[in-house]
C-alpha cells in the first residue's frame, strides 16, 4: 500500500471546516442559491442550521467563490456560473464571547487580520479607528437603537464606528469590483444581536454584503428584526439540513477519491454509515476516520462491518469525540436503566417521539418514566425537551445521531 498514515488520518477532518472544494459533497441547490445572491445586488446572505450540519463549510466555499477561486463550481459541476465574474472582498470574522453586539464586530472587522487590516494602510485604520473612539461617548452602542429610528438620529457612539466602517469600506472600493463582502460566522454567538437593520440602511451608501452564518431553525432566530430585513435577506436565506443519503455516501467517495481508491469502503458500509449518522457530516467524518484507520492498521483492501463496528466501539471508550461523549456520560451517569432509555428514545429517527412509543423498545425496564424525568433534568444534561401530549424531542439531533450509532456503555 502506497498511502502512508498520514494520509488516511487527514481524510477525514471532523474538527475541521472542509476547505479543499474537491472534498465538499453535495449542497448543490443551496449553493446555486447563495450564487445568485453573490449576483444579486442589494441582497445579503443568511445560512442557518443545527450544529455541525456544515455551516461553516458551506460558507467558506461560498466566500472563496466570491473572491474568485472558482474550484468548487467544477467539483458541484455548477460550471454554468464560472464564466460569472466573482469580485469580492472577502473578510472573515467569526464572533465569540467577546464580540458582544455589533458595534464590536464592526471594531473587530476594522482591526483584525481578518477584517480588513491587511487591507488599508496602517497609519489610516489607526486614524480612523481612533477617531471612532473618540466619537464612541454616549452610552447607547447600536444595540440600543430600535429597528424605528432613522439613522440620521442615531446616537455619537453608533455613528462613530458605522462611519469608520463606512470609510473603509470606501477606501477599499479599489480591491475589488464587487466590494466587500463580510462574513460573520456564529453570528449566534453575539448576545445582542439587534440593531442590524439600522446598521445595513446606514451603510446602504457603499458596496457591502454580509453573509451572517450561524445556528437557528429559521431566519428569525438569527435575526432580531427579520421582518425588516425580509426584503434584503430573503433571497439569499441558505437553510442547512441534514444532508440526505445521497450526499453523505458522496462524502465518503470523496474521501476514497483523494486516497487513490487505495483503500475503500464496502458499498453497504457506505449506506450503512449514511444510516446512523442522519445527515450529520460531522459523524460521517468521525465514523469515517476511524474506521478507515482500523482497516489500515489491519492492512485492508476495504472498511468492512468489523472495522465499522470496531471504530463505532473505539470512538465511545477511546475518547476520541470529547463534548458528545462527555454529554452521554452525564446523562447516563451509573444507570444502566437510563441509558437503555435515552437509547430508546434515540433509537426512533423522527424529531417528535410517543413515549409509548419508546419505552417499547425498553420493556425491560420498571418506570421508564423515571428515567425519561431524569433525561430531561439540567443535572443530567437536559437532554429531551418535553413537547407536550405525551411527545418529548431530543435538544439536539447530532447528540441523538451519536447515541443511537455507539453501541452501550454498560454491559446488560
Ligand atoms: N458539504 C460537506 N462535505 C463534506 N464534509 C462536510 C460538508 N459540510 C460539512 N462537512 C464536515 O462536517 C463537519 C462539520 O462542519 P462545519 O462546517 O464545521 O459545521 P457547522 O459550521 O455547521 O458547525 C466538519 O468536519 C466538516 O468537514
Ligand atoms: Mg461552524
Amino acid at each position: 500500500m502506497s498511502i502512508s498514515r498520514r494520509e488516511v488520518i487527514n481524510v477525514f477532518q471532523p474538527a475541521q471546516e472542509i476547505s479543499d472544494p474537491k472534498r465538499f459533497a453535495g449542497r448543490r441547490t443551496e449553493f446555486v442559491r447563495a450564487l445568485e445572491a453573490l449576483l444579486s445586488d442589494g441582497a445579503h446572505l443568511c445560512v442557518y442550521g443545527q450544529r455541525g450540519i456544515g455551516k461553516s463549510s458551506f460558507a467558506r466555499q461560498v466566500a472563496d467563490v466570491a473572491e474568485g477561486k472558482l474550484g468548487i463550481l467544477k467539483a458541484l459541476a455548477l460550471e454554468d456560473y464560472k464564466d460569472e465574474k466573482f469580485d469580492f472582498l472577502t473578510l472573515r470574522i467569526t464572533c465569540d464571547d467577546t464580540v458582544t453586539d455589533l458595534e464590536r464586530l464592526l471594531q473587530r472587522s476594522l482591526t483584525s487580520t481578518d477584517g480588513f487590516a491587511p487591507w488599508v494602510q496602517e497609519d489610516v485604520t489607526k486614524r480612523i479607528v481612533q477617531d471612532a473612539r473618540n466619537l464612541s461617548v454616549a452610552p447607547s452602542g447600536i444595540g440600543a437603537t430600535s429597528q424605528h429610528q432613522e439613522t440620521t438620529e442615531t446616537s455619537p457612539k453608533k455613528r462613530g464606528w458605522v462611519e469608520s466602517f463606512t470609510e473603509v469600506v470606501k477606501d477599499t472600493q479599489n480591491v475589488a469590483s464587487d466590494g466587500v463582502l463580510l462574513v460573520i460566522d456564529e453570528f449566534d454567538r453575539m448576545k445582542d444581536r439587534s440593531g442590524l437593520a439600522s446598521l445595513l440602511k446606514a451603510l446602504a451608501g457603499v458596496k457591502l454584503k454580509v453573509m451572517l452564518v450561524g445556528v437557528a431553525d429559521d431566519l428569525k432566530g438569527l435575526i432580531v428584526e427579520h421582518q425588516s430585513l425580509q426584503r434584503q435577506m430573503t433571497e439569499g436565506a441558505v437553510l442547512l439540513p441534514p444532508m440526505p443519503s445521497d450526499e453523505v455516501v458522496e462524502i465518503l467517495t470523496k474521501a476514497e477519491e483523494s486516497l487513490n481508491r487505495e483503500l475503500l469502503f464496502d458499498e453497504a458500509i457506505k449506506h450503512r454509515i449514511a444510516d446512523l449518522c442522519r445527515g450529520q457530516p460531522y459523524l460521517v467524518h468521525l465514523f469515517g476516520k476511524y474506521s478507515l484507520l482500523e482497516a489500515f492498521r489491519l492492512q485492508l483492501k476495504s472498511v468492512g462491518p468489523e472495522q465499522l463496528d470496531n471504530a463505532l466501539s473505539a470512538i465511545a471508550t477511546e475518547g476520541h469525540e470529547a463534548m458528545l461523549e462527555e454529554r452521554y456520560r452525564k446523562a447516563v451517569a451509573s444507570s444502566p436503566q437510563r441509558e437503555s432509555v435515552l437509547r430508546a428514545f434515540a433509537g426512533i429517527a423522527r424529531d417528535k417521539i410517543h413515549n409509548t412509543e419508546a419505552y417499547a423498545l425498553c420493556k425491560s425496564i420498571d418506570q421508564p418514566a423515571v428515567y425519561l424525568g431524569h433525561l430531561r433534568q439540567a443535572k443530567y444534561g437536559g437532554e429531551l425537551i418535553d413537547r407536550g401530549n405525551r411527545y418529548h424531542e431530543f435538544k439536539d439531533a447530532l447528540f441523538k445521531a451519536y447515541v443511537n450509532a455507539t453501541p452501550r456503555r454498560f454491559v446488560v
